[in-house]
């Protein structure tokens, strides 16, 4: 499964974009790990990395959007609420059956899934909005 950011995925915002970048490295180590098999520890605190971040980055898009009066504030604010809890329910999982093969298609799925979807659409929608706007 391919998961490289690519400059389609682009939201014209610089910070924003090396984030999304540096959680598609992230998302690609935690997938390595699982297509390998590795241990329920190792891949838990590739878990655990990959959720840390992807809560700063989404605190860091939605400071922005609090900045700027972004129109649709609320409506992102919840999309990102709801893949932090999918994200919750993926570790809960992990830490309770383990890693089983369905297991792994189904988080993978549903990570190139947040990855491309919210990232090229509604990241994309609040990168146009940014677009010009003094950022610091
Ligand atoms: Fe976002």
């Amino acid at each position: 499964m391919n998961v490289q950011w690519t400059p389609t995925l682009a939201v014209g915002v610089e910070i924003i974009d090396n984030q999304h970048k540096e959680l598609f490295r992230r998302v690609e180590g935690l997938m390595e790990a699982m297509k390998r098999a590795r241990g329920r520890m190792e891949i838990g605190s590739l878990v655990a990395y990959l959720g840390t971040y992807v809560v700063e980055h989404f605190q860091q898009e939605e400071k922005y959007m609090q900045e700027f009066a972004y129109p649709d504030y609320a409506g992102h604010k919840q999309e990102h609420e709801k893949l932090v809890e999918e994200y919750g329910g993926m570790k809960n999982t992990l830490m309770t059956v383990g890693l089983n093969a369905i297991e792994v298609v189904k988080i993978q799925r549903k990570l190139v899934d947040w990855l491309e979807h919210h990232i090229g659409e509604s990241d994309k929608a609040l990168g146009k909005y940014l677009a010009g706007k003094k950022i610091e």
